[in-house]
């Protein structure tokens, strides 16, 4: 098989969510799926086609692909030959990591593609059309706002904030106009926790997608599709690189969605294609994954237990701590409760600012997901394009203070914010 065969145009080739191609061979694709989350990390999907046996699988480095003959290109233009045809369209090295990712989350189908914000976009731009409702979570990550408030809307596209903490405030908004229901769960800054099954429930009643941004759990600690939600995004600038050295986004699908989102939203609306070279280092990261994850959640809970005894604090939003009021649901659809963090000041916003300035080891910096800690101000970096009156009602107070744990020894990052508290 060649590997312009592994490319199946609308994604169907990834369609078990579990099977590689090897295994593809072998008839033995059900068992991978049930392999640890590791495991499947390191080997599912790995393209063994590869002439010398390379462990690693190359990096096809091209915009283009060469045909036999016109009438083969002409053939895969029309989709009678699935081989490959321009990286827009499919690359294999883009084409193994989706389908790696795919096995991860338990989607059909994978996209990768440049950014975050390139999977957002290019998801909604696949199903809106002029006339249309979204319905939108209260908290979201400021760029995502920002698309939703100033993009979509700008082409007829009606853009409504929900707080979807509470079910039944979706229940009461939602209509056939809708067509998409999106959150982040938890919400970046403060957060919250969406319960994925109940507003998937009542969204399929109402004939909507519901779109996931699962950045902040990764596939290791959370599967929002196997909640009810159809579509899942993630800046893999984060987590899923893991080392803070790349731009990415994934999305994760029903094989026939994909098509949609490949073909239109990806190849004709927004272009934001992956560069081979971030896919590799993606995969890369993936090999890591299980493990960083365990380390970032191990670090948060210390961190926010410090936070919580720590008088200078008055509220510390960690879905792991007990305190934590939406804890239950949390603990019901995570496996743990991730690396991030968020706190706020009894001194407020000021206080915000000084602890930042304070601190000798953390970094400060927006992004998340990377083996430094990072800490940032969410009002006036990453959630700066909120007005301040939407900040103040969605819950993004001024003075709240973000933090993502890192990969250091703990002992380390704990001194560093005990210290920047004291000071
Ligand atoms: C939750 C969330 N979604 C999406 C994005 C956008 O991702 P990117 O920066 O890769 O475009 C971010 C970026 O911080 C984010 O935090």
């Amino acid at each position: 098989m060649s590997s312009g065969e592994q490319y199946n145009k609308g994604g169907a080739s990834h369609a078990s969510g579990g099977t590689s191609s090897s295994e593809g061979k072998s008839g033995r694709s059900p068992r991978q799926t049930k392999r640890g989350f590791a495991t499947r990390a390191i080997h599912a999907c790995h393209d063994k086609n590869d002439p010398y046996g390379a462990l690693t699988s190359p990096i096809y480095m091209t915009s283009t692909f060469e045909f036999d003959t016109a009438e083969q290109g002409a053939a895969r233009f029309s989709g009678e030959d699935s081989g490959y045809i321009y990286t827009r369209l499919g690359n294999p090295t883009l084409n193994e990591l989706e389908q790696r990712l795919a096995n991860l989350e338990g989607a059909e189908a994978c996209l990768t593609v440049a950014s975050g914000m390139g999977a957002i976009t290019s998801v909604f731009w696949s199903f809106v059309e002029p006339g249309d409702e979204i319905l939108v979570d209260e908290t979201l990550y400021g760029c995502t706002f920002a698309y939703f408030r100033h993009g979509l809307s700008k082409f007829g596209i009606k853009v409504r904030h929900v707080d979807m903490r509470d079910p039944e405030n979706l229940a009461r908004e939602i209509s056939d106009k809708t067509r998409i229901v999106y959150f982040e769960t938890p919400a970046n800054p403060n957060m919250r926790i969406i319960d994925i099954r109940a507003i998937s429930a009542i969204a399929h009643g109402c004939g909507a997608r519901v779109v996931v941004d699962n950045t902040y759990s990764t596939p290791y600690l959370q599967n929002p599709i196997g909640l009810g939600a159809d579509i899942v995004v993630h800046s893999a600038t984060k987590y899923l690189g893991g080392h803070g050295d790349l731009m990415a986004g994934v999305i994760l699908s029903s094989a026939e969605d994909m098509e949609q989102i490949r073909y239109v939203g990806l190849k004709d609306m927004t272009g934001a294609v992956l560069a081979p070279m971030n896919a590799f280092l993606i995969a890369r990261g993936l090999k890591t994954l299980e493990l960083r994850m365990e380390r970032h959640c191990d670090n948060a809970e210390k961190i926010a237990a410090l936070l919580e005894a720590s008088p200078e604090v008055s509220k510390v939003y960690f879905p792991g701590l007990k305190s934590f009021e939406q804890y239950e649901l949390a603990k019901s659809q995570m496996r743990r409760f991730g690396g991030m963090i968020a706190f706020e000041l009894t001194g407020g916003h000021d206080a915000g600012l000084q602890f930042l300035n304070g601190l000798k080891l953390c970094k400060i910096a927006v992004s998340l997901g990377d083996a430094e800690t990072l800490i940032e101000h969410p009002a006036s970096m990453t959630h700066s394009p909120y007005e301040p009156s939407e900040r103040a009602r969605f819950g993004i107070t001024e003075g709240l203070v973000r933090i993502s744990a890192g990969l250091e020894n703990a002992v380390d990052i704990l001194a560093d914010i005990d210290q920047a508290l004291s000071s």
